[in-house]
């Protein structure tokens, strides 16, 4: 009893002592300053469980003394994690958990979204569905600068680019792969401050690429006081304050001087078999040149824009044949660029055949026709092939059965689209677009996005059509078709009145065909019920709190929740918003539309100014690389 007794008093004391150690502590420096927080937009989760237990499981790790960095992945489950976290090597166990608190906290901001990633001074922490340990720098990555300049510009600037060269030339040969450093500024007695780290998972090469990009990006914020460069796998900072203990620093003297001995050596070696050198050398290219000759098979498409495939040439009389010498009868449609026809090749192979508008095309047609002939995305309509032997330049695009989606919304199919399909509808152009503008190797802007260009297939998923074409034209008629391109109703008003063409202007569209997907009615028709096009209808509507009066009649009550609706409409008000930068871009859209952790949520919930919403990307190229992430593969839990 007694000594049960003992060992609570103890317990207390020991609780005590804690406490005041916890609190002087995390007083002292978790430099918990959020320099950047992204959201990945490649699926959403729908469960949390395995996330919560990696986030535990990355807190467990860093809770033991002298670990500073920890992954943990969870890879399978349906929906695998890989998760990172580092803490800068100056900080205590405390500070650093803290810090990791603080970063937990943020990425949970970005709701369902698959991947996720904080960073802040003293930490960083970030998951994704792939496995990204490897990652050392990726494009995009940019530095965060103070906004007060130095008092000695000049001097000040000297010495920190000295200090940070220095670090870029040590940091990777040191056994942590971090260095913290000061130096004088030469004729004062002050000080610059400085640390470089890498994530151990790059390793030395990994580091020094890395922090050769941090150096060039940190140089941007001189001769402001402070400034960060982060990338994927290091990070750098500077500031005329000191932000760690004196007794942190690193000495990296002796990694600084080359090792000159070693080098005249390898000079000699070299200079002395240079005839036997160079012979391999040329047997070696030769041999790689002829392997790959051999192992690229043509017309094998890869990402980059001198691998591509290929167009298809077809013969104009064999298009001519098809479609019945462009008979009216095999008529699709006429759109801004051209006149479609439905075409049949190759025994009941249907396609359809573009003519196009112009009279001459762009010099580099055939590479133009390539890129967009590369284009491959569930939701975008593909290129075929093309033809320019005849009269006109031709192009023959895969066929939809089903039409376009104005057919659909107000045309002879009116009221066929349930609330579900619509809404796959809506999700699909999304990430179609999504594709256009950020994760093909290069931006295409739509121009003319509007239901007449959305094309449904067999199960009502939508494909745009028309992306691109204004690369086939030449320079001097972009004018006349970015007159043509847009359609009145659906073009973003700078885009209109000015000509600015952004990835926002097709957002703003989009929006307006989100408000006739949901309303099924026309976006440039007058509504009866309030003398106002749609537009101006749902911005009303909305404000006065009674947006499902903008739900089409034909819609069965039972197929949608109130809040379901109303968030799409909040959504589509967003990207029509007349201020450019207000617009989400479509990876954002992307978010919000499969952001189901708002379905259970009374509608009062959500915030009346639909720009609060919850979520923040400002590092696109995240978003890409969760993309182009290397095939995940089973790794043991690491930490050191
Ligand atoms: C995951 O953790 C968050 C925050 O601690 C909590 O709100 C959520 O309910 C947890 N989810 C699951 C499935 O445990
Ligand atoms: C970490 O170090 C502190 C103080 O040196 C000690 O009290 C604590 O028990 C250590 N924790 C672990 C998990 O080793
Ligand atoms: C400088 O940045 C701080 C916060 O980082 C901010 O409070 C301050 O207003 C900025 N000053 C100027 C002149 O922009
Ligand atoms: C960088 O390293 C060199 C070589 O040790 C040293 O002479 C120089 O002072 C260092 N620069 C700074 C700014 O610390
Ligand atoms: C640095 O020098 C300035 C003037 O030369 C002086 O006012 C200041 O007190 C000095 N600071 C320190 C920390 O010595
Ligand atoms: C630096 O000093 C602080 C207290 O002054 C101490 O807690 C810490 O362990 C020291 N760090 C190193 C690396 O010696
Ligand atoms: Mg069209």
């Amino acid at each position: 009893m007694a000594r049960r007794w003992f060992f609570g008093w103890q317990a207390v004391v020991a609780f005590f002592l804690y406490m005041i150690f916890l609190t002087t502590q995390v007083t002292s420096q978790p430099q918990t300053n959020l320099l950047l927080r992204s959201c990945s937009l490649q699926n959403t989760r729908s469960s949390f469980r395995s996330l919560n237990e990696t986030f535990r499981e990355v807190r467990r790790l860093l809770s033991n003394n002298n670990t500073y960095f920890a992954t943990s992945e969870k890879t399978r489950s349906s929906e695998p994690v890989y998760m990172m976290a580092q803490c800068r090597l100056y900080m205590s166990t405390v500070d650093c958990l803290a810090c990791y608190d603080v970063a937990t906290s943020n990425t949970r901001a970005c709701g369902a979204a698959s991947g996720a990633r904080a960073v802040l001074d003293g930490c960083f922490l970030r998951y994704d569905p792939t496995r990204f340990y490897e990652d050392a720098t990726q494009p995009g990555n940019v530095a965060y600068c103070g906004n007060h300049t130095a008092t000695k510009p000049t001097r000040f600037q000297t010495t920190v680019n000295g200090l940070l060269s220095n670090l870029t030339i040590a940091t990777h040969k040191i056994n942590d792969l971090f260095v913290a450093s000061s130096s004088n500024i030469h004729g004062s007695n002050r000080s610059v401050y400085a640390i470089a780290q890498c994530a151990p998972t790059v390793a030395q090469n990994g580091c020094k690429v890395c922090l050769k990009v941090a150096y060039f990006n940190i140089m941007s914020c001189l001769p402001f006081v402070d400034g960060r460069a982060l990338d994927t796998g290091c990070f750098m900072r500077y500031s005329n304050k000191p932000f760690f203990r004196k007794n942190e620093t690193t000495n990296i003297e002796s990694y600084l001087v080359e090792d000159s001995s070693k080098k005249r050596a390898i000079i000699g070696g070299v200079v002395g078999s240079l005839g036997l050198l160079s012979m391999i050398l040329l047997a070696i290219l030769l041999w790689c040149c002829r392997s790959k000759k051999r192992s690229t098979p043509r017309g094998k498409s890869f990402g980059r824009s001198d691998q591509l495939q290929d167009p298809f040439k077809y013969s104009y009389s064999d298009l001519k044949k098809a479609t019945k010498n462009f008979c009216n009868d095999y008529k699709l449609g006429e759109g801004g660029y051209g006149e479609v026809y439905k075409g049949n090749i190759n025994l009941g192979n249907t396609v359809a055949v573009k003519k196009l508008l112009v009279s001459s095309a762009k010099e580099d047609f055939e590479s133009e026709v390539r890129v967009l002939t590369n284009v491959h995305h569930r939701n975008l309509i593909r290129l075929l092939g093309c033809c320019n032997e005849g009269p006109e330049l031709l192009l023959v695009l895969e066929y939809m059965e089903n039409g376009s989606l104005e057919k659909f919304l107000y045309g002879e199919r009116k009221g066929i689209l349930n609330w579900k399909q619509r809404r796959d509808i809506i999700l699909g152009i999304a990430k179609g677009l999504a594709y256009l503008h950020e994760q093909y190797h290069v931006t295409i802007i739509h121009r003319d996005i509007n239901p007449r260009n959305i094309l449904l297939d067999n199960d009502f998923q939508p494909k745009i059509a028309d992306f691109g074409l204004a690369r086939l034209l030449p320079e001097d008629q972009t004018h006349i078709s970015t007159r043509v391109a847009g359609t009145f109703g659906y073009t973003a008003p700078e885009y209109a009145i000015h000509g600015q063409l952004s990835e926002k202007s097709d957002t703003y569209s989009f929006g307006i065909v989100v408000l006739e997907i949901v309303s099924g009615k026309r976006c440039t028709d007058v509504l009866d019920v309030s003398h106002q096009y749609l537009l101006e209808h749902a911005r009303n509507m909305y404000e006065n709190r009674i947006p499902l009066n903008l739900i089409d009649e034909e819609l069965d009550q039972s197929e949608y929740t109130e809040q379901d609706v109303q968030k799409i409409i909040e959504i589509a008000l967003l990207c029509t918003r007349s201020t450019v930068s207000e617009r989400p871009t479509m990876s954002e859209v992307l978010i919000l539309l499969n952001d189901r952790s708002g379905d259970h949520r009374p509608p009062t919930r959500l915030p009346f100014n639909v720009l609060n919403f919850n979520v923040h990307i400002d590092d696109p190229s995240y978003v890409a690389s969760s993309i182009t992430n290397a095939v995940a593969s089973m790794t043991e839990l690491t930490a050191r």
